[in-house]
């Protein structure tokens, strides 16, 4: 029989070390910064019931779902999403916890989407939450929180921009235009695809799926497409609760730029944000060329938590995936070298010199260096050839007379310069 490769399920990757590098290079750097907020890492279970996403992600996540029975008769679901998980994780526990609560994970998850480029049927997505506090200083925490993700990874202003909006404000503006409530949830899906849907086929399908005239289509997406607040209808503009809802939004971008952010910030009604649960502030982290899917997006979701069977409580926060990321630092040549990296590799002369140079090799393991040597006996100049490969910074050589002094030479792989010394030199 022809020896056949097992092929990869498509959509899915596969990390070796070299590709493993750049994953372990933006999960670090989102750590590093997700401790400087002062968030607290959690996790949870990657299998989750399916009710948990049934209804409260929105259809579209929900016909992306790995789904199945498991053995128990339970209908189950690989997560394609953290926060339904947060939701239920916190509803058993969080009445007796102080708020608000800083949470932040990195887990992987699935979806079943039509691979493309920058989606794919599985992705790290660094999630960052902010549970217990109502008060914008928590959305603007938070988007801080993404924006400093990227720049810690050495992108900058230039590369890529936060659009924000507000759900409630769409939503009273939706209001005022006279759009029936059980219209809202409809609208905002097919407003959502803007951008990546030709503006006349979303006006189209605002008449032909939710049933408005052409004049409020007109009119409905005019409000998405308002280059800025002071561009919306002075109709619209004159109604008190819209002017409230924009002076606390401003408030919001406002404090962002207090923050030495506020390049990085632009406010953009077309962001409604796919899922169901958002009810204030949302937003999405684009590349600036708009070449690439978004890099992240979050928002306020005040009533999930209280859904999910929890105490409610007002929650805001973002997840930011590692596939388009890391699609935008290779275009902007921020991905680092890969380099094997090994403070000794210890070389014997002979199978004599073996014992010594176990205890050598353990003995610096201790005091935690990191420290390798070839498993198996080779000629001198295959070790040394071996320690080339493997990037180590020292080599230790022991022969027959290092052996009888009881020292050994460490040759330094850059200098090429030898010189003896005993353990207590290293150690
Ligand atoms: P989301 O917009 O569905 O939000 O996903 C957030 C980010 O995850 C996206 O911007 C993208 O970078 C990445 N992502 C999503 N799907 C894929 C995929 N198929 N392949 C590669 N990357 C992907 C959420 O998931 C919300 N739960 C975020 C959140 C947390 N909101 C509040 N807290």
């Amino acid at each position: 029989m022809a020896n056949s490769v097992f092929p990869r399920l498509p959509g899915f990757r596969d990390f070796p070390p070299e590709e493993f590098a750049l994953r372990a290079h933006i999960c670090e750097a989102w750590r590093r910064v997700a401790h400087r907020y002062g968030f607290l890492e959690y996790d949870g279970p990657p299998l989750e019931p399916i009710e948990l996403y049934v209804q409260k992600s929105g259809d579209e996540i929900v016909n992306q779902l790995y789904s199945f029975t498991d053995k128990g008769d339970r209908e189950v679901s690989l997560r394609p999403e953290m926060t339904p998980s947060l939701a239920r994780i916190l509803g058993a526990r969080s009445r007796g916890m102080s708020k608000p609560i800083r949470w932040f994970s990195l887990p992987q998850l699935f979806r079943y989407e039509r691979q493309q480029r920058g989606r794919l049927k599985e992705h790290f997505q660094w999630n960052v939450d902010v549970v217990g506090e109502a008060g914008l200083a928590a959305d603007a925490e938070i988007l801080a929180v993404a924006i400093d993700g990227l720049r810690e990874l050495g992108l900058t202003s230039e590369d890529f921009v936060a659009r924000v909006s507000d759900r409630g404000l769409v939503q009273i503006l939706l209001e005022v235009l006279g759009v029936p409530e059980g219209a809202v949830a409809g609208t905002l899906a097919i407003a959502d695809k803007l951008g990546r849907t030709p503006e006349a086929a979303v006006q189209e399908k605002l008449v032909t799926d939710v049933g408005f005239s052409d004049d409020l289509a007109k009119q409905v997406l005019a409000v998405f497409l308002a280059p800025s607040l002071e561009d919306l209808d002075a109709h619209v503009l004159s109604d008190s609760r819209v002017s409230e809802r924009i002076t606390s939004f401003r408030e919001f971008v406002a404090r962002l730029g207090t923050m030495g952010l506020g390049e990085y910030v632009e406010v953009d009604l077309k962001i409604v944000r796919g899922l169901a649960y958002y009810t204030g502030v949302v937003f999405e982290l684009f590349d600036r060329k708009g070449e690439l899917r978004a890099i992240c997006g979050g928002g306020r979701y005040d009533r999930l938590l209280e859904l999910v069977g929890g105490e409610p409580l007002p929650a805001t926060g973002f997840g930011m995936g590692d596939v388009v990321l890391g699609e935008l630092l290779a275009d902007r040549g921020l991905v680092p070298t890969f380099q094997r990296e090994l403070d000794y590799f210890v070389v014997v002369v002979s199978a004599q010199e073996r014992p010594e140079a176990l205890r050598i090799a353990q003995a610096l393991r201790e005091s935690g260096k990191s420290v390798a040597y070839s498993l198996r006996d080779q000629s001198l100049l295959k070790q040394m050839k071996v320690a080339g490969r493997e990037g180590a910074s020292v080599v230790l050589i022991i022969g027959p007379g290092e052996l009888e002094r009881g020292c050994f030479i460490a040759r330094d792989m850059t200098s090429g310069e030898e010189r003896e010394v005993v353990l207590s030199d290293l150690v």
